[in-house]
């Protein structure tokens, strides 16, 4: 059939067939702005605008938008410098998203910006409650809203005419605590008060280098900002290629199976389908899916295809066809005859001598302590000092157990993939991925391709969280393009990112910790049964995570100092339930809610003070990190020395923002305190029944790793083109974080020129240096590293040069600022003329850097994390109003990404903390398959979120960065749960504190009294 469709003003006729939505007419013509984020529209990243008002474009027909204005991102402004040709630029909107850091992957960016434009039409004085309530059916993963929602009053104040407010946007170095800005009356008539303050930087401590630095350390825009607030075809499948086909996968329906016999006769048959694989098809190669360094560390225990199926989701056949609509048609011919067999769906049954074996394939490869026949991926035993003596010593023993979910990190663009050969027969990999180069070799023996046949480029990502730390659906492309000589697409739906993804390892916990009466702990040990499902992939390096991390920040006091005594034991097992991988935080997130819970139940019962109590017994400077003694990732340990621990300052502050002492032994706030939520617009004490809410208050105190000591590699390489600007070439992996942004700035500092200067291309196997990936917190520190060396080794050549212009003797005295070279007397030659000098005309030489870094350390970022929350004693629920992260991350290079991470980490956690679960049935068949019953953080939903940075200046890094990516996971489960306890007094040992859960505890606590 034929449309007529008005889009961005055009007038267009389209061919399409009925049964199509406006979304894939709006893709098939090219708009790549609108964005696919599951089937039912609920991500909102499909939003156009119909007629001005924002709608779900994959939810309706196309022919539905016939006789109506549609609206694409295209539609609002574009680079202002387009040569000789004059814009308009940006649309305000745009401009102040880029402004405000509001960009992370930039995924949503486009549907967040055509919602603030159909409110800021109807409602330009918009109050915060109002712009919250208008993107809240946009879901973003990364930012936590703080930043969308300051961009868009941002915006609304310069369409009307305004100069932003001073309060109006984000707030650096404010030198002082929060601050709430009043804004002027909206038209509504309400007082509109602002309480999305960040606060950055309130207390510096910097290295007397850091004050002349003008590049690091500032708010730099994000480097791809521009275009993701253009909606440009930067991700994975905003491509078209010739002849592609569209693949899917046919998913096992049972949890443990074998397969008996497939019959796909019917689906290759069909017309329109290219090609059906099954077991019998492709070569059986055993491998791992997690993307890590060679040698993996876990046992190779997957096939691409397999004749046995070991979850609800698992892999039985791929399937390219020329549409969608026919592959979806030629999966449902595939006819299969299982043998069902017994299954495991309980990790605490999964040890058991009679539970049926999960993993008997004769290839399964086992590594460091896996025992496949006793269904178990990983164990750990780790025995730091005399713990049975530290027991012996204690006044009192706390024993108890705790349970974390099985959580999905829920990046709004799902796993996608595009295959094809290129013209050189090399396959070419353009994919969703953190770990590109790690995929071309894992999956070089996988497809019978040496490795240097494989190029893989890795586009823009929206987001990965750890996600796309795994080769998830690369190799199943692939296997399709060999088959069919033919580009493939395949994007997952969101029902098989939660059926046939990666999530967090679930785990039941134990605690045992000895005390002394004076607040001494003298032994601490943790036992972990973590479930890794029917896969091993991650199983050992992120289980060894959650003791690694999170044990060591308590090594006790006086004598226990000197040398703690800490035990860690855990059983890594499989089931039959889909297999969890890396998840931001890689592991520790999963030992903080234990350690954090217990710390706080063993105050309580102490009677110590909780925040004195930690800090009695926490890490302090100039100590070993404990585990470095006795661990490393089933490496040989290497003992390493904290240099750096900013945690008492971190309290410090935390504590004077969130107002601790005013609150926490404050009788009458706990009762009566209204709530301050953003999310609500008016404060409540009462809830609806009239039955009093309460209030309470809670810490914990969390640290990290920056990546991973000997092991993690980063590569860079920087050229001198003829105007003085850069190429710089690395291969870490920007997933939305900005590490392409904060790498740049670090060399723009070391060469002197504004950040604009430094042309940033960043993970292509063909182009860029090796780097391990994005993941284990180590992209600034280590990936930084290598970039600072090939800019160094550039800035050398640059003096050489620079002092020969000048009749300068020694280049060393050359320094290079402003774009010039600059000699000691104040003479100056610029860099595009150094530039020319050495590309044409005398001597002539390309000057250029290259530089590799691999760390002998992991320094720890520590982080005190407050939560204020409002608790209904009826019914059980809590509202967390607020959340204060006082972090300690090293020298923070750009506050505006950081604070970026922090507020979207802390979003992430407080999911976690109160709402997030992957639940199955009985038949191991997932509960949770979209995003309306996995609940993730809305715009309207959220706290107020502070920031605060704490800096310490890390000597083992050039400019003294530590990690920030992962370390906001952490600390808020545990605070929120303790605030619960302070609010109503009940202990939850399992998260997500649910409203029955409180509710139950609530119970079980006044049948008691
Ligand atoms: S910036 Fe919103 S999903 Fe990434």
């Amino acid at each position: 059939m034929k449309l007529s469709l008005v889009i961005n003003g055009t007038d267009q006729i389209v061919d399409c067939v009925p049964s199509e939505s406006l979304f894939e007419v709006l893709r098939r013509l090219g708009y790549h702005g609108v964005k696919f984020g599951d089937e039912h529209g609920l991500t909102g990243a499909d939003t156009v605008l119909l007629d001005g008002r924002p709608v779900n474009s994959a939810s309706m027909l196309a022919c539905q938008a016939q006789g109506h204005h549609i609206a694409t991102i295209e539609a609002l402004g574009e680079h202002p410098h387009q040569g000789w040709r004059v814009s308009e630029g940006l649309h305000q909107i745009q401009q102040a998203f880029i402004e405000s850091g509001a960009i992370q992957c930039g995924y949503c960016t486009p549907a967040q910006i055509l919602a603030a434009k159909s409110l800021l039409e109807k409602q330009p004085s918009p109050t915060e409650y109002e712009v919250r309530e208008a993107i809240s059916g946009v879901l973003c993963r990364c930012t936590g809203y703080l930043k969308p929602v300051q961009a868009i009053l941002r915006a609304a104040s310069a369409l009307r005419g305004e100069t932003p407010l001073s309060g109006d946007g984000v707030q650096w170095d404010l030198g002082g605590w929060g601050r709430e800005t009043t804004l002027p009356p909206s038209t509504a008539g309400e007082p509109t008060t602002q309480l999305t303050g960040t606060l950055t930087r309130p207390k510096v401590i910097l290295a007397p280098q850091a004050q002349a630095w003008k590049v690091v350390g500032k708010p730099e825009k994000k480097l791809d900002a521009t275009k993701l607030a253009q909606g440009k075809p930067a991700f994975t499948a905003d491509i078209e290629k010739q002849g592609m086909l569209i693949a899917k996968v046919l998913h096992s329906p049972y949890a443990h199976a074998r397969i008996r016999s497939i019959d796909v006769s019917r689906a290759r048959a069909l017309p329109g389908v290219a090609s059906v694989l099954t077991w019998k098809d492709i070569p059986r190669v055993v491998w791992s899916t997690a993307g890590q360094s060679d040698p993996i560390p876990g046992p190779l225990d997957t096939f691409s295809l397999d004749n046995k199926v070991r979850f609800v989701g698992d892999r039985v056949a791929f399937v390219a066809a020329e549409s969608a609509e026919i592959a979806e048609r030629a999966i449902a011919l595939i006819k299969v005859n299982y043998e069902v067999l017994p299954a495991i769906l309980d990790s605490a049954d999964a040890l058991e001598p009679s539970s049926p074996r999960i993993h008997d394939e004769p290839e399964y490869v086992d590594f460091a302590d896996s025992d496949a026949s006793r269904n178990l991926a990983a164990q750990i035993r780790i025995d730091i000092g005399d713990v049975e003596r530290g027991f012996k010593e204690a006044d009192e023993i706390f024993e108890a157990e705790y349970q974390v979910p099985k959580v999905q990190q829920a990046a709004i663009e799902p796993h996608v993939v595009v295959t094809y050969w290129d013209e050189d027969d090399r396959l070419v990999i353009r994919t969703s991925t953190q770990v590109p180069f790690h995929v071309r070799r894992m999956l070089a023996p996988v497809l019978g391709l040496p490795v240097k046949r494989i190029r893989v480029i890795k586009p823009r990502i929206g987001g990965g969280f750890g996600g796309k730390q795994e080769v998830l659906i690369e190799d199943v492309a692939a296997h399709l393009t060999i088959a069919t000589r033919r580009p493939v697409l395949l994007e997952y739906t969101r029902d098989e990112e939660f059926t046939a993804s990666r999530s967090r390892h679930p785990m039941r916990i134990k605690m045992k910790t000895g005390v002394r009466r004076d607040g001494t702990i003298t032994a601490n040990e943790m036992y972990a049964l973590s479930d890794t499902g029917a896969y091993g992939c991650h199983a050992l390096t992120v289980t060894g995570n959650t003791g690694h991390k999170s044990m060591a920040l308590y090594v006790g006091d006086g004598e226990y100092r000197k040398a703690p005594n800490i035990r860690f034991y855990a059983d890594v097992v499989y089931t039959n339930t889909p297999p969890s991988g890396a998840y931001r935080g890689y592991g520790v997130p999963q030992g903080y809610w234990p350690v954090e819970r217990h710390m706080e139940k063993i105050a309580k019962a102490l009677n110590l003070d909780p925040i004195e109590f930690r800090l009695k017994n926490a890490l302090r400077s100039g100590e070993y990190h404990p585990f470095s003694t006795a661990w490393n990732e089933g490496r040989e340990p290497r003992p390493e020395i904290v240099h750096t621990v900013g945690l008492e300052e971190c309290v410090q502050q935390g504590k004077a923002a969130i107002d601790w002492d005013g609150k926490y032994s404050n009788a009458s706030w706990h009762a009566g305190a209204p709530s301050r939520s953003p999310a609500q617009p008016a404060p409540r004490v009462m809830n609806s029944l009239g039955q009093p809410l309460r209030k309470g208050i809670g810490v914990a105190m969390v640290m990290q790793g920056t990546a991973i000591p000997y092991l993690d590699m980063g590569g860079a390489s920087l050229k001198m083109n003829d105007d003085g600007s850069f190429n710089l070439l690395i291969g870490a992996t920007d997933l939305g974080t900005g590490s392409d942004t904060v790498i740049s700035q670090m060399v723009a500092e070391v060469l002197g020129v504004p950040l604009e200067d430094i042309i940033t291309y960043s993970s292509d196997t063909d182009f860029t240096p090796f780097d391990k990936g994005a993941y284990a917190s180590s992209t600034t520190y280590v990936s930084g590293a290598a970039a600072v060396k090939a800019a160094e080794q550039a800035a050398e050549r640059i003096r050489v040069r620079a002092a020969r212009m000048l009749e300068v003797a020694d280049p060393a005295l050359i320094k290079l600022a402003d774009r010039n070279a600059i000699a000691p007397d104040g003479r100056t030659v610029a860099l595009a003329e150094i530039a020319l000098e050495t590309l044409h005309r005398s001597d002539q030489e390309q000057i250029m850097g290259i530089g590799s870094y691999v760390s002998p350390s992991s320094p720890p970022p520590f982080a005190a994390q407050f939560a204020e929350v409002t608790v209904d004693t009826e019914t059980g629920q809590v509202l967390v109003d607020r959340l204060v992260m006082a972090v300690d991350s090293g020298v923070i290079v750009n506050p505006l990404t950081a604070s970026g991470q922090i507020e979207g980490g802390m979003t992430q956690a407080l999911g976690y903390a109160i709402c997030e679960e992957m639940r199955y049935d009985e038949a191991g068949r997932a509960l949770e398959r979209d995003l309306d019953r996995y609940h993730i953080m809305r715009a309207n939903e959220m706290p107020e979120l502070t920031t605060i940075f704490v800096e310490t200046f890390e000597p083992t890094h050039p400019f003294g960065v530590k990690a920030v990516a992962e370390i906001p996971m952490d600390g808020v489960a545990p605070a929120v749960g303790n605030a619960v306890r302070d609010a109503v007094g009940a202990d939850l040992d399992v998260i997500p504190i649910t409203p029955e859960k409180v509710w139950m505890a609530l119970r079980s606590k006044y049948h008691s009294a």
